[in-house]
């Protein structure tokens, strides 16, 4: 019998309980002992992977070669270690205590130390680079030209912003300030010139839909939308401004009234939106901004631990989570990350394709690099638009000489165009892979074929919440091994726990929870406005004495499954939560199924993960009908159609299956596990305990056809799968 999740008993298959399922045939505990342990705790025997080692051009120039550096960072100099992350910045005030764990685990970092982020990113370059390229904006279409912005006319134009949003806006240090926009200049400029007053931002990925950008408004109690008025997508010039218009009307039908709105113009002569402006409410920046020409705002120094920016991210409930991220601790986190592991210099052009709607593009797009005085690439577009060379003609161009990319990314361009690289003369020294499992084969791709077998590959595992990378290999230091995320950052001690929190060895082919035992300054520092659901998702698992001020007892619970190879080398397994990976965004399934339950005909609903050979994973929705409404296609039309306008395009469902009835438990809870695995075509397990067992063949049957109950998957099928080793 397939075991449950202990702690969500009738939850979906997490994706890494789907790998174990799929590796069942050579699963190492069996029969009845497996009834015992956690999906997470199922060992696998994933295929051990040749070590690659860095080559002597690229230790030779590494910012980290000395190996000491774990002894640096070991326990017994903790918190103390993480000096070497602060001191690379320009601190107004310095600080007198390291770690401050009195209200644990509500950490503060670097206390009595003060800062200002726009300025260690932009102002404290001036006397070196001032004429130094900062940002290189590739727009989507071939034809317009590059856009680039020295260190000079970076600080000229974040000033003016500033001056505006002060002085316009009348925005002040701790007000939030919502920006839903696209992968343009005038992003960073917008974030940077928050960070100058101390304002709080809250970017909104721009392919969110403006009801969920409303819905981010409305929790994070912004008065002012910054937004633009519209971008390439694909070829396409897409309307942006309609979706402020969304937003401030679904804000304010929660009570929140959204003052101002400031639009950037995608094109200084023309408006790329027809959507009108609302006269009183809607500004177009460009406009305004001429008040503001060759304006200076002096930084506003800003306490370490007080917020920098919140971001919002899913997790097992419908309500997004505004993770809150420090100024010094995170400003300090993410500078080091960027400079040891990324290895990079500010003669570097470094070119990450995430969006700066996700954390990726906060820390490792904008601050990472800009605090260590990098040129950072924005990409407006698509990868493979309009075809699969596109990455490469913009890093022969540019010369970017760090690329750092997503495992789905490299997927499609792989499957697009594999030989694509090979036709281009660029050359990384090195580059990362963030945001999902890799698998070896894409790995050895991305390695062979993209890095021409030189540049060195960082698997950095991560989360929104950690603020910069938790595990990874030290790149002039530690050999790479394909599909793993390798050992943890030096300063992060994690451990892999068991259910009842008993530690699994190191190499004994067991996988468990990743938790990370101590704090480190990139850790967020609380849920925005829900302190207490803080400390219940990510604490309250493994803390054994509530009042306890001794870190010791607070390990952080990722959520993920994790195994430890006896080289100590980790591989992340995916999310134990309601959470779905989708193309390396994070997606709650319970936020996806109340959006469905938003079709009047729809009675109830159950979101489950399918394995995609290229994004990953893809949401499938289940959904039974209200009596009397009778199974129509376009009510799985209107269903797909709620998500699209409540969340946004990425999270639209492969399939909306509708059912007579949901396989449900005697209590009445929703089988989402059985579903997951019919959508999966792997064997339901047991389900004689079950209400309504009859109709989980029913659905079987209208999933998967008439033929016989597909056996549990083994390792051909995983090929089919095309995604585990
Ligand atoms: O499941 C892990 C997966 O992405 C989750 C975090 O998602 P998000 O907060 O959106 O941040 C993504 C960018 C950091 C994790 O819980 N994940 C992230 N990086 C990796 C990964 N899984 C495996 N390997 C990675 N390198």
């Amino acid at each position: 019998m397939r075991q449950r999740n202990p702690y969500n008993p009738d939850s979906t298959p997490r994706p890494h309980e789907v790998r174990h399922v799929m590796a069942g045939a050579r699963t190492q505990v069996t029969g009845e002992d497996q009834s015992r342990l956690s999906e997470a705790e199922i060992a696998v025997h994933w295929k051990e992977e040749a070590l690659y080692y860095p080559g002597p051009k690229f230790i030779g120039q590494a910012n980290w070669t000395d190996p000491g550096v774990m002894e640096r960072f070991s326990e017994k100099n903790f918190p103390e270690c993480f000096r070497e992350f602060a001191d690379l910045l320009t601190w107004d005030q310095y600080w007198h205590t390291t770690l401050d764990t009195s209200k644990a685990p509500f950490w503060k970092w670097f206390v009595g130390g003060k800062l200002n982020v726009s300025a260690n990113c932009v102002d404290r370059h001036l006397a070196m680079y001032a004429n130094k390229s900062s940002l290189i904006w590739v727009p989507e279409p071939e034809d317009e030209p590059t856009v680039v912005l020295t260190y000079q006319e970076l600080y000229n134009r974040v000033n003016e912003m500033a001056a505006l949003l002060r002085d316009h806006c009348g925005l002040k240090k701790g007000d939030r300030v919502t920006i839903h926009m696209p992968m343009v200049p005038e992003l960073p400029i917008t974030m940077l010139a928050c960070a100058r007053l101390g304002v709080i931002h809250s970017v909104v990925f721009g392919g969110f839909s403006g009801e969920a950008c409303g819905a981010r408004i409305v929790d994070s109690g912004s008065r002012i939308l910054v937004t633009m008025d519209g971008y390439y997508r694909s070829g396409k010039l897409l309307d942006h401004k309609v979706n402020a218009d969304i937003a401030v009307a679904a804000a304010e039908k929660e009570g929140t009234k959204v003052e101002k709105v400031l639009v950037w113009k995608r094109f200084r002569d023309k408006a790329a939106s027809p959507t009108p402006m609302i006269a009183g409410r809607d500004f177009y920046v460009n406009d305004v901004l001429k008040q503001f020409a060759g304006a200076k705002v002096e930084p506003v120094s800003i306490p370490a631990e007080d917020p920098l920016f919140l971001m919002y991210t899913s997790g097992s409930t419908g309500k997004p989570k505004g993770c809150q991220h420090s100024s010094g601790g995170y400003l300090a986190y993410v500078t080091g990350t960027s400079k040891f592991i990324q290895d990079i210099h500010p003669t570097d052009i470094y070119w990450c394709m995430a969006d700066i709607g996700w954390i990726t593009g906060h820390s490792y797009i904008v601050y990472g690099p800009l605090a260590n005085a990098a040129t950072t690439v924005l990409y407006e577009g698509v990868p493979t638009y309009p075809d699969a060379g596109r990455p490469w003609r913009i890093a022969e161009r540019l010369g970017v000489n760090i690329f750092h990319t997503s495992p789905t990314a490299i997927r499609s361009l792989r499957k697009l165009g594999p030989d694509e690289p090979k036709k281009y003369r660029y050359h990384f020294k090195c580059m990362t892979t963030v945001g999902e499992p890799i698998e070896p084969e894409a790995w050895k791709w991305y390695y062979e074929v993209v890095g021409r077998s030189e540049a060195v590959i960082t698997d950095t595992w991560w989360q929104t919440e950690t603020g910069g990378f938790l595990c990874t290999t030290k790149p002039g230091i530690d050999p790479m091994k394909p599909g793993s995320a390798g050992p943890p950052m030096p300063g992060i001690y994690p451990a892999i726990l068991d259910e009842q929190g008993n530690e699994i060895p190191t190499g004994s082919g067991r996988a468990g929870n990743i938790v990370i035992r101590n704090p480190w300054p990139g850790i967020f520092e609380t849920i925005w406005g829900d302190p207490d659901r803080f400390v219940k998702t990510y604490y309250a698992k493994y803390n054994k004495n509530k009042s306890s001020t001794d870190w010791h007892d607070w390990p952080y619970f990722a959520g993920d499954g994790a195994l430890r190879a006896p080289d100590g080398y980790i591989r992340i397994l995916g999310r134990v939560d309601d959470v779905i990976n989708v193309a390396g965004h994070r997606l709650g399934t319970k936020e996806l199924e109340s959006a469905c339950l938003t079709v009047p005909e729809v009675a109830e609903a159950a979101v489950v993960p399918i394995v995609d050979p290229e994004k990953g994973r893809v949401p499938e929705v289940y959904v039974a009908l209200k009596p009397g409404v009778k199974a129509d296609p376009a009510v799985a039309e209107k269903v797909s159609k709620a998500i699209e306008t409540q969340i946004g395009k990425i999270a639209r469902p492969r399939t909306v299956r509708i059912v007579p009835d949901m396989p449900k438990t005697r209590s009445g809870k929703i089988m989402r596990r059985v579903l997951a695995s019919i959508s999966n075509r792997m064997d339901y397990g047991d389900i004689s305990t079950l209400s309504n067992p009859e109709v989980v063949e029913q659905i079987r049957v209208m999933v998967q056809g008439a033929g016989p109950v597909e056996k549990q998957a083994g390792p051909d099928d995983i090929k089919q799968f095309g995604k585990d080793v």
